[in-house]
């Protein structure tokens, strides 16, 4: 035995000499995600509905996070009577995040295409309107007070010149809607002291009545002592959208000094809504390419003001415009089969 081990030991001496122990190499970071690269967080909007299969939740976590609501978080879907709330799909969106290490952002308390049946037609006057408002703002707000980390107070009151919705109940019963909503931006405030509250709209950048508007919302509710961090601008766009105003428009949104959130990104492709259209591999890429400026843009703007980027959905598979618009439409970043589309790369390649 001592035998054997001493010429073991020499064996192992004179033996051939060993292949150089290889010296580490840099270590080269493996393909980055959005998430990994972006100093600031990559939302997407989601459903309960999508968080049933398996290839899009490990898309979600793989990739973003942060997530909102599509829409079960809405006021018609959350108060289902006067004297009761739904809230499980709510809870399952939110313990979703919650489980995953997501950030959740509320989408939304106050919007006048969610305001429920029952609540309209109850022609409230302005005292029990706002009563019951600011019981609903508590009751969700307090709910989710810790896990969902911002808010949509308000959504989309104004038109796109500036002038306040006509269409709103909120517009119909109050002689200064305004007013109401900087109140509601307080009861959120109350319910939960750190949860950043945000105004969020669309074509805010690329509209200036509507911009103009919002600033000056902005500058009425910081004269008034009503709490607002930031303001989120929707970025539903197409591929024909000017990029240069919107630049400049988002520039100059971020001159009220508060966070910045392109909140439902989308970028629509089939602008005619083609029944023949086909995403070819060169619409692929000019789809890509303007995912790359939209987040350049963004990346302009003061670090600290850079709340997050969300994506309305994760996949062509699953988007509100196959309805809203053309069913050929292809706006996200990962296509049907949950592949990365060119798109991705191209919203890589825009960030810092
Ligand atoms: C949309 C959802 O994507 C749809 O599923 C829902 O039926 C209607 O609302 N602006 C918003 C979002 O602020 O809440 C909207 O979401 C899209 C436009």
């Amino acid at each position: 035995m001592l035998l054997l081990t001493i010429l073991l030991s020499c064996d192992k001496e004179e033996g051939p000499t060993a292949p150089p122990i290889e010296t580490p190499e840099e270590e080269v970071p493996a393909d980055l995600t959005i998430k990994e690269k972006a100093k600031f967080n990559i939302g997407s909007a989601t459903t309960t509905a999508a968080l049933k299969e398996p290839a899009y939740t490990s898309t979600l976590k793989k990739h973003f996070n942060q997530v909102t609501a599509e829409y079960e978080m809405k006021m018609a879907h959350i108060w289902s009577s006067s004297t009761s709330y739904s809230w499980d799909k709510a809870d399952e969106l939110v313990n979703f995040a919650k489980e995953n290490n997501l950030e959740m952002h509320g989408h939304t308390l106050l919007w006048y295409k969610s305001f429920p049946g029952w609540f309209t037609s109850a022609n409230y006057d302005s005292v029990s309107f706002e009563n019951k408002v600011k019981t609903y703002i508590t009751a969700v707000v307090s709910r989710y007070k810790g896990t969902a980390i911002s808010w949509d107070v308000a959504n989309e009151i104004f038109n796109d010149n500036g002038s306040l919705r006509v269409d709103d109940a909120v517009y119909v019963t109050f002689k200064d809607p305004v007013a109401f909503y900087g109140r509601c931006f307080q009861y959120a405030r109350d319910a939960d002291p750190a949860a950043k509250l945000f105004y969020n709209d669309y074509r805010i950048a690329l509209s200036g009545g509507k911009r103009y508007a919002v600033k000056q919302m902005v500058e009425r509710f910081k004269r008034e002592g009503f709490p607002i961090d930031g303001i989120g601008d929707q970025f539903h766009t197409l591929v024909s959208s000017g990029l240069a105003s919107m630049k400049s428009g988002l520039k100059d949104l971020a001159t009220t000094g508060l966070l910045i959130h392109i909140s439902e990104l989308d970028i629509r492709v089939n602008v005619n809504k083609s029944d023949n259209y086909v995403f070819s591999t060169s619409e692929q890429q000019k789809q890509a390419d303007f995912y790359k400026a939209i987040v350049e843009m963004f990346e302009e703007l003061p670090q600290a003001q850079k709340f997050a980027i969300t994506t309305w959905g994760v996949t062509d598979k699953n988007t509100w415009l196959s309805d809203w618009w053309h069913p050929k439409e292809y706006p996200l970043l990962f296509d049907k089969n949950f592949q990365k589309k060119k798109a991705y790369d191209g919203f890589l390649e825009g960030l810092n």
